[in-house]
């Protein structure tokens, strides 16, 4: 059994690095040849637990692969998946020019009948028009399926999510392709739902939305935890007992980030225009997220009147923990809106500072560990829950802050202690201590 996969992205790289784990045999292929030399030398471009010694192991026992040669990959495979990035355009929509670029590559090379397996995130009906594509293209005598699997890992916990998903779509509108790609994934001991090609695609822009929608929502009641003085740690607790809401994706904080939510809400809400629909909630929780993210800066605006020439560190700056990933990360807008204010601005994270300033060089201080960062600081934001900096000892900011000022946007600390020691501490959805300050409406 030989398996292509195109594409070496979060999505990509885990699948082949996960599929030949089980013991298949993958070749995987990309456009960038730095890319491929780094991981054919055994080395894990993207940052993500437990990957670059599962990939090495592979490599080893010559099961996995690496290519840019295109022919080279198409060669005798039986399944292609497609794992090619659909980044945003700039009018919200998906742009499928990966996708195009990967189907045109394999229907040039298609040397045998195949299975192709579109793993991207694609707007519904995407698949049909790869099938007509790849009709056009390949020897009349080829015969290929193309199915759908859209892929649910999260960032940071790929592989664990790849071994323990909750279920395995499968879109195939002949259900015997559908079948054989099931059974592909049989080692994997998971949950399969078997549904038809427009169902599978919509699946995961449905998810992602839901999930969205719980941010946004759990975000709205924490904004009014604070007019009301509720507290939104109690508030979640208390909706997420009942099983039918369900305790994750509860937590409030500075609005939802990454390489996904921002752009799938974004895309779908612009698939809804294709059909002339409005789809008020969408459109909601996108704008919600969009203010929450200002929600910290606002404050520290209000109370500092102006931030010109203050010192200010940013704990943090992932989109989340356990990544260096800063796509749509709440921290990358924060700075942008300091910078413009003319701040003095310290940055620290545990593993995204390079990637930081790449974007912001010599603009910012890149501090080498939290105690650097925070020395001297007029106002620290915390805008990514590493466990580093939940748990750093809040004595510390008294002794290292000129008068310290916590404006933190992941709730890390007991409101209860901050006050206590005399620390102006400032969270989200729950009544700030030791200051006053207030919401952008
Ligand atoms: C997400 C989906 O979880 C995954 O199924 C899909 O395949 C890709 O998109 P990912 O982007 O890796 O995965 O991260 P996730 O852990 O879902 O977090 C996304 C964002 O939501 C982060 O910015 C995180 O901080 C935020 N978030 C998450 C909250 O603000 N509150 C929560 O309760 C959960």
């Amino acid at each position: 059994m030989k398996i292509a996969v195109f594409g070496t992205g979060y999505v990509g790289l885990v699948t082949g690095v996960c599929f030949a784990e089980i013991g298949y045999n993958v070749t995987c292929f990309d456009i960038e040849e730095t890319k491929i030399d780094t991981l054919s030398q055994g080395k894990c471009p993207i940052f993500e637990p437990g990957l670059e010694e599962m990939l090495r192991r592979n490599l080893a026992n010559g099961r996995l692969s690496f290519t840019n040669d295109g022919k080279a990959a198409c060669r005798n495979a039986d399944y292609f998946f497609i794992a090619v990035g659909t980044p945003e355009k700039e009018d919200g929509s998906a742009n499928l020019e990966y996708l195009e670029g990967a189907i045109a590559e394999i229907g040039n090379n298609l040397n045998k009948d195949a299975i192709l397996v579109i793993k991207s995130t694609v707007p519904v009906g995407t698949n049909e028009l790869v099938k007509d594509k790849l009709k056009a293209i390949i020897p009349r005598e080829l015969r290929v399926c193309v199915v759908s699997n859209p892929e649910f890992l999260r960032e940071g916990s790929g592989i664990l999510d790849t071994f323990h998903a909750d279920r395995i779509v499968i879109g195939a509108d002949d259900q015997e392709t559908g079948r054989a790609v099931a059974r592909l994934y049989e080692p994997f001991d998971r949950p399969i739902l078997q549904t038809d090609v427009r169902s599978a695609e919509l699946i995961k822009y449905a998810a992602n939305a839901f999930l969205a929608t719980k941010i946004s929502f759990i975000n709205e009641i924490a904004n009014l935890c604070e007019y009301m003085g509720a507290d939104i740690g109690d508030v979640a607790k208390g909706i997420g007992m009942d099983h039918r809401i369900g305790s994750q994706f509860l937590n409030a904080g500075i609005g939802y980030g990454g390489s996904c939510f921002p752009k799938d809400t974004k895309a779908l809400e612009k698939l809804t225009e294709s059909c002339n629909y409005d789809f008020k909630i969408l459109r909601s929780v996108i704008e919600v997220n969009s203010r929450q993210k200002q929600q910290l800066f606002y404050k520290a605006k209000e109370l500092f009147g102006s931030l010109h020439g203050k010192r200010v560190a940013v704990l943090g700056l992932a989109f989340k923990p356990h990544t260096d990933d800063i796509r749509e990360a709440p921290a990358m807008e924060l700075i942008a809106r300091l910078l413009d204010e003319q701040a003095d601005i310290s940055v620290y994270d545990p593993a995204a500072s390079g990637k930081v300033s790449q974007v912001f060089g010599s603009r910012l201080y890149y501090a080498e560990n939290a105690d650097a960062a925070i020395k001297g600081a007029d106002a620290v934001f915390i805008m990514t829950e590493w466990p580093e900096i939940t748990e750093y000892d809040l004595a510390r900011y008294r002794l290292l802050m000129r008068q310290p000022i916590i404006f933190d946007g992941r709730n890390c600390y007991d409101v209860a202690e901050a006050e206590a020691a005399g620390i102006a501490y400032v969270s989200v959805g729950r009544k700030a201590v030791n200051v006053q300050v207030s919401l952008k409406r």
